[in-house]
């Protein structure tokens, strides 16, 4: 089990890139299913959860192959519509498959995705959209089992703005007769890269990033090339990178409109951020002040960088007051934190953070991705030695992370 040692102390400088959206490219090969012929996604990180997409879609019977950072997904045999528990299991990402086979093939079999550490991850509103879509869909033996054509589109409105859901029910909806209009549907900048991939193979969607989306159903998709769209994710983690270590980085390859949540904020915090054409440029300074933020649905401040944030406040003394609203355990990174000298204490819901002059290097472990994210953060910012152990739940989300903060002047090392 590989963990990451870091000497913490050193303020980042440089220039770094960004790579390809780890979650517009999930649905988006999930999507490729829909495709008679050959798709080729460029900027493509090597992640473990694309890996696993890649396996999910080689199990149905698609042929993948990887070219630097484009992926050429080839979908035109597939046969099979079921995915199996041991690679549901990995990542709850391999259910958006669903919609895909239920537009094309009419049929669907897969295993339950698992929950993660950050919440049961239910799927019920991706069931019962496709219900009210037409499509007939059941549960048995821990299998998620679906099967019909619809013969016209409905109107579905979403109990939650749940991003999964709104995704698996346009690419289930991409092939009824008919419109089909999806209310109250999340508005994500991934699933806006979702619809411009589908139109660009022949789909007829708009809507994508209101709160409600029209598709209109056709009977054939082509072959695209396709550039998936920044991580913003990625960006903001090294945005709070800069800010902790009160660095001076320049950040390429964001899609500003994307991150404004997190300028926003940051600005609010002290952090200086200057956008340019070419990307962003994040400074820390000495006189930083705490802040509260709530997580929300897109375009509201995305729980994504809820535990990279709460590291930074960790770091700015006064008092912060964290409110995390879209999962039910998403504070795994705080006992972690508090082990590395942060006071921080949870009631329900809401996290109160008295910030701290120093943090002391300490033994963590991972718990999800983002709290992984956040634990490299604190021990970028923390005095001595920090060793970060179950990495794998990193790799799932960043490609060498540790290489990428090392070329701006960190100090980690990767031990198997
Ligand atoms: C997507 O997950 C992202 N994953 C998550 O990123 C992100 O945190 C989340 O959206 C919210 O922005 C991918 O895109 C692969 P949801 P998703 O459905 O689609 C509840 C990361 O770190 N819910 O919007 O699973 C659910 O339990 C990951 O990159 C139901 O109750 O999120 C949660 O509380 C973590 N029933 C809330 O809605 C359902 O049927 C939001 O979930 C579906 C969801």
């Amino acid at each position: 089990m590989d963990s990451l040692i870091i000497n913490g102390g050193a303020s980042l400088k440089g220039q770094v890139k960004v790579s390809g959206a780890k979650n517009a490219i999930l649905p988006i090969m999930a999507a490729s299913i829909l495709s008679s012929s050959q798709v080729v996604l460029s900027g493509v990180p090597d992640l473990e959860d694309i890996k696993v997409m890649s396996e999910a879609l080689t199990v149905l019977g698609a042929k993948i192959k990887r070219e630097r950072d484009s992926l050429i997904i080839d979908s035109r045999h597939i046969r099979s519509c079921e995915i199996p528990e041991e690679i549901s299991r990995k990542m709850r990402a391999s259910n958006l498959v669903m919609g895909a086979l239920l537009a094309r093939f009419g049929s669907a079999k897969v295993a339950y995705p698992g929950g993660c550490a950050i919440g049961s991850r239910p799927i019920d509103l991706h069931l019962k959209g496709f219900n009210n879509l037409g499509y007939r869909v059941w549960e048995k033996g821990g299998f998620m089992i679906g099967d019909g054509r619809p013969k016209n589109g409905r109107e579905i409105l979403l109990d939650f703005p749940s991003v999964g859901a709104t995704e698996n029910l346009i690419m289930a909806a991409s092939t009824v007769p008919g419109t089909t209009i999806i209310r109250n549907a999340a508005r994500e900048p991934e699933i806006i890269d979702l619809q411009n991939f589908l139109n660009r193979m022949g789909a007829k969607i708009k809507g994508a990033g209101l709160d409600s989306i029209r598709v209109d159903g056709v009977s054939s998709f082509g072959g695209i090339n396709h550039v998936v769209i920044p991580d913003r994710i990625e960006a903001g983690t090294f945005m709070v990178a800069a800010a902790i270590t009160r660095g001076d980085v320049f950040i390429e390859n964001v899609a500003k409109e994307h991150i404004q949540p997190l300028v926003y904020k940051l600005r609010e915090i002290g952090v200086e951020i200057m956008l340019s054409s070419t990307g962003i440029r994040v400074m820390g300074s000495k006189c930083f002040r705490p802040a509260d933020f709530k997580t929300m649905p897109y375009p509201g401040f995305p729980t994504d960088m809820q535990p990279q944030t709460m590291a930074l406040l960790s770091t700015i003394e006064g008092t912060s007051i964290v409110v995390e609203t879209i999962f039910e355990n998403r504070y795994m990174h705080v006992p972690e934190l508090r082990r590395m000298g942060a006071d921080i204490k949870i009631e329900g819901r809401v996290a109160i953070i008295k910030g701290q002059e120093t943090l002391e290097g300490a033994c963590v472990e991972a718990s999800d991705l983002r709290a992984g994210a956040a634990l490299i953060l604190a021990g970028l910012f923390a005095k001595g030695r920090t060793e970060i152990t179950s990495v794998r739940h990193i790799d799932r989300g960043y490609e060498n992370i540790h290489l990428k903060l090392n070329s701006l002047g960190a100090d980690i090392q990767r031990r198997q």
